[in-house]
């Protein structure tokens, strides 16, 4: 049979046609644009989600043999904020998750309500990118807007039910709105009472591989699909990328270079570190991960080489890199604040350490390993939990990058495996899919089958030797600078 998944991302919705065996048949892309209305806010319009998506199937489906579609599955952007009024209209467009307009909430949250609550409650502490936090600013700042709420919706939970009806999200996704109990895997009453609304206004929960129901008549008319196309409830996308990954069960970890820059580290159990530092959400393999989540990782590549030197030739830029581990120039990046580990919507990038004769190799290198460091930040978050994998896969659009690979490994002194199919979420998607229609009997054994590896990039001792020093002083920079950011961001009152 055929399955698609559909990843729903923050620049374009990635679509995929493959076989239960994983082996893919077509993929398509379709793009939206991102609004930023004021510095740091970051917002979409969930019809675009729908109307890319629905264009981008015709030509994912166009020759194939429509009749053999059994399932659809998602991954999506987490912690975006959709609502609808009584009419199922969208109400405004929606907040994303590399928003940081809740900073005075997510205070008050962590502050007023109090980190031990949220903690009992959710697992979690409050992030200005989490769901809760964008629910107490609508109510604060367009309260006519929040009156009219009747549905509250994650992104691709959107996407669902407008393709089969299902008002439904899955623990995955849950997780990150700071409305659930990612333990016992249901919405906290407290919570919902905290932010002022009702169970009555959420999906209901249920695991990502589940049929949530069929492909709506009009919706499989105008794309040429049998009736009884079957949707699954999908998964938040990093899930969604450690399920296409192979990364499932205890113990495994994932590393997404995407916009948003993630560590994804699976486990049996759910555990918590005592800071809140990593994100504790549920797997959409039925189990648990922790995850710490960098606002700008590929994006940040995408920022300067685009927008500060306008150069489109990636490749060519990188081949100039010299020596590895002997750069002087640093480069923190924080251009939409910071989430894991820091928690500083403030937080801004800066470039450290120029002499007269830096060129743009080194200031490209800097931005490169920069994000390296910062992903190694949340893994050492990890490590000092016991959380200690030697080898991790590797996904999203900067892992296509051999040098950015390379410095991974080195900066990490992990393995970095590639995997054989690089299509991250979209994948998983399919997989989730494949196991709500029957293929197979669980989400780990779908990813044992079908996902494997292509390549393996090792440290090199030596590497690992001298980034292990750049790391230490890295690691120095943020705390050096923490005080200054809100001065120069005009939010020095805080
Ligand atoms: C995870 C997160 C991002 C988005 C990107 O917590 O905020 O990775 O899911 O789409």
């Amino acid at each position: 049979m055929l399955y698609i998944g559909i990843d729903l991302g923050t620049s374009a919705v990635k679509l995929l046609l493959a076989d239960e065996k994983g082996e893919i048949k077509k993929t398509a892309t379709r793009s939206y644009p991102l609004e930023f209305p004021q510095p740091g806010w970051s917002q979409q319009d969930p019809q675009a989600w729908y109307d890319q998506t629905m264009d981008g199937l015709k030509e994912l489906l166009a020759d194939c043999d429509r009749s053999r579609v059994a399932g659809i599955g998602f991954g999506g952007q987490m912690h975006g904020l959709v609502v609808l009024d009584q009419d199922d209209r969208i109400i405004r467009p929606a907040i994303l998750w590399n928003d940081g307009r809740t900073q005075k909430q997510t205070d008050w949250l962590n502050g007023e309500v109090g980190r031990n609550i949220l903690r009992r409650e959710t697992g979690n502490i409050a992030f200005a990118g989490f769901t809760a936090p964008k629910l107490l600013w609508l109510k604060e700042n367009e309260p006519e807007n929040f009156a009219r709420i009747k549905k509250i919706m994650l992104p691709k939970d959107y996407l669902c039910y407008r393709l089969c009806g299902a008002f439904t999200t899955d623990a995955s996704d849950a997780s990150g709105t700071l409305l659930f109990d990612v333990k016992n895997r249901r919405w906290s009453a407290k919570m919902c009472q905290i932010c002022g609304i009702t169970e009555a206004q959420l999906p209901a929960v249920c695991e990502s591989y589940d049929v949530v129901g069929e492909l709506l008549p009009s919706c499989a008319a105008e794309l040429g699909l049998p009736s009884g196309v079957r949707v699954v409830a999908g998964a938040g996308d990093n899930a969604a990328a450690a399920v296409g990954t192979g990364t499932v069960g205890d113990g495994a970890c994932n590393i997404s270079l995407g916009t948003s820059g993630t560590i994804f580290l699976s486990a049996a159990d759910f555990r918590m570190d005592d800071n809140n530092a990593l994100h504790s959400f549920a797997h959409a393999d039925g189990r648990y991960h922790l995850m710490g989540c960098m606002l700008s990782a590929a994006s940040c590549n995408h920022w300067w080489m685009d927008e500060i030197l306008r150069d489109a030739n990636y490749e060519k830029a990188q081949e100039e890199i010299g020596a590895l581990g002997e750069n002087t120039v640093y480069f923190l990046p924080y251009l939409m604040g910071e989430r894991s580990p820091h928690n500083d919507p403030l937080a801004r990038a800066c470039f450290l350490g120029m002499t007269m004769d830096t060129g743009r190799k080194e200031m490209l290198q800097a931005v490169l390993e920069g994000v390296a460091f910062a992903v190694r930040d949340s893994l050492e978050v990890a490590r000092a939990i016991g959380c200690a994998p030697t080898a991790t896969r590797i996904c999203g659009g900067g892992a296509k990058s051999a040098l950015w690979r390379r410095m991974i490994a080195n900066i990490l002194n992990m393995r970095v495996e590639i995997p054989a199919v690089e299509e991250g979420p979209a994948f998983g998607a399919i997989l989730l899919a494949a196991v709500g229609c029957g293929e197979y009997p669980s989400v780990e054994e779908a990813a044992r089958a079908v996902t494997g590896v292509r390549g393996i990039v090792e440290p090199e001792a030596e590497l690992v030797e001298r980034y292990e020093k750049r790391y230490d002083t890295f690691r120095r920079l943020y705390p050096a600078l923490k005080e200054v950011f809100p001065l120069m961001t005009g939010t020095e009152e805080r």
